[in-house]
């Protein structure tokens, strides 16, 4: 069965007249890679809130159709119970500090003190988060002593300690340098590898060529397109959607240089090069 299973998704905010969410039906495998695209308002922010139970529990408003992720169907779990199977993650890492907390491990122990369970387990579940996301070397440092990249590494840690099957990034790194960004995107990455079905709203179309399996492409509420990143930034028609392919891409289609295999146009720079022989 696939780990998330969404079925005719309808989603209004309370009081306002617009859909967010219209109509929307698609599955993801585990551990797969999903990166969620789309312009400002086309409802990437609502679908991760969707997928983690914030929509409906924390927003209400008018819902229909079925959301069933690590086999909860969200509308009759409570959050709870749900943050166990699935993290989320926001843009500003400095909104998910507790505030509370004196030192990185503690932050990072605070919900896991929270679902009560016994300090061995806790102490070994921080420690392997802190290994995961590198960044054990800061363990005892003030939350609010960190760059942001390393604030949003805390934030994820904190997150995965839960050990969620699932874990929901929206825009994590939109708020930091090049260098966070970086940081952010390769211990993604790591998570991606030890299996951890990953799902990112993201404006950077370039980083997400890297490190899609997929790209679930919106605007207005609902799904233009669900498909490996090759055939959907091949699309002609992806700038009345708002977007830009990556450079890759771009540059590709000017040079008219597909994938051999596939047909689609190369979304990343070694793809590129290796159309065209080189050895990047
Ligand atoms: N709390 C809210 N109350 C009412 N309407 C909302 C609320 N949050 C979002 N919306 C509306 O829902 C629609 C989808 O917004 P959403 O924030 O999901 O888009 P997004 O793709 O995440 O945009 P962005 O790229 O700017 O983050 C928009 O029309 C927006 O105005
Ligand atoms: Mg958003």
């Amino acid at each position: 069965m696939s780990i998330i299973q969404v079925e005719g998704l309808k989603y209004k905010y309370p009081d306002t007249e617009k859909l967010a969410l219209r109509d929307i039906s698609f599955e993801v495998e585990e551990g797969e890679f999903i990166g969620i695209a789309g312009r400002n308002t086309a409802g990437k922010s609502t679908l991760c809130f969707a997928l983690s139970g914030l929509v409906p529990h924390f927003f209400n408003g008018g819902y229909g159709g079925k959301v069933i992720v690590d086999g909860l169907e969200i509308r009759k779990h409570e959050v709870g119970e749900i943050s166990t199977h699935v993290g989320l993650v926001f843009e500003n890492p400095f909104s998910q500090m507790t505030g509370s907390k004196y030192t990185v491990f503690e932050e990072i122990a605070f919900g896991l003190e929270n679902i009560g369970l016994e300090r061995k387990q806790i102490i070994d579940r921080v420690e392997e988060s802190l290994q995961l996301l590198d960044i054990t070397t800061i363990k005892d440092k003030n939350p609010f002593d960190l760059s942001g990249g390393q604030m949003q590494r805390v934030a994820i840690a904190s997150v995965i300690a839960m050990k969620p099957r699932i874990l929901i990034l929206d825009e994590p790194t939109s708020q930091l340098d090049p260098q966070g960004s970086d940081e952010v995107f390769k211990v993604v990455e790591n998570l991606a590898k030890e299996g951890i079905t990953i799902i990112m709203a993201e404006h950077k179309m370039d980083k997400m060529a890297n490190y899609a399996d997929r790209i679930l492409l919106m605007d207005h509420g609902q799904l233009v397109d669900f498909d490996v990143p090759g055939k959907v930034f091949s699309r002609d028609d992806l700038q009345e959607y708002g977007m830009d392919a990556p450079a890759a891409t771009r540059m590709s289609k000017a040079l008219g240089i597909k994938n051999k295999k596939t047909g689609y146009f190369p979304v990343t720079i070694n793809e590129l090069a290796r159309e065209i022989g080189g050895n990047v």
